[in-house]
């Protein structure tokens, strides 16, 4: 039978350790998964593609079967060029299920051929988000737990926490 590859594509700025939970996930089911970083310069990441692409390199070192890649331009057109058949997508809350099914749609329109496949992370990080992450950490609170260490550690790089006590 035909070896099924799935692409997780995402900006991953930073990894959390919600995304490692859904590629281990995905890691199980497809025979090869490829976890696509967008080169998108327009979303003013916070780290480079090659900072997060050497992040997720060493995270996802104990997975055989899973791959670190860096995309360009349609996801669609990414997916086909690699031979996959699937693209993975994690669902947190019925509030991603919106713009998700959007993007799951209109892939669909694009090629027919890919099919989106939807997996929930563990309840656990059903609130976590990249975007969280950095404000949390950007304002002095702890993020641990939330992120694997090395991200941790990146931040700090980084970020220099700005802790603003509220006034009594
Ligand atoms: O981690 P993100 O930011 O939610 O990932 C969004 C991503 C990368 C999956 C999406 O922006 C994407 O697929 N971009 C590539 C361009 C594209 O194909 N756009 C049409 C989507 S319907």
């Amino acid at each position: 039978m035909k070896k099924v590859v799935a692409i997780y594509p995402g900006t991953f700025d930073p990894l959390t350790n919600g995304h490692l939970d859904l590629i281990e996930r995905g890691s199980k089911i497809f025979d090869e998964l490829i976890v696509g970083i967008l080169r998108n310069p327009e979303k003013d990441p916070l780290f480079t593609v090659n900072e997060r692409k050497e992040v997720l390199l060493r995270m996802t070192k104990r997975f055989a079967n899973v791959r670190i890649d860096t995309f360009d331009g349609l996801l669609v057109d990414y997916a086909r060029s690699k031979g996959a058949r699937a693209v993975l997508r994690g669902i947190r809350a019925i509030s991603d299920y919106e713009y998700e099914l959007q993007m799951a749609l209109m892939n669909r329109k694009l090629d027919p051929q890919i099919e989106t496949v939807f997996m929930m992370p563990a309840e656990a990080y059903s609130y976590l988000s990249s975007r969280l992450v950095k404000e949390i950490y950007q304002l002095g609170g702890s993020i641990r737990g939330l992120v694997p260490e090395l991200v941790e550690q990146r931040l700090k790089g980084k970020i220099k926490p700005k802790v603003i006590r509220p006034k009594r």
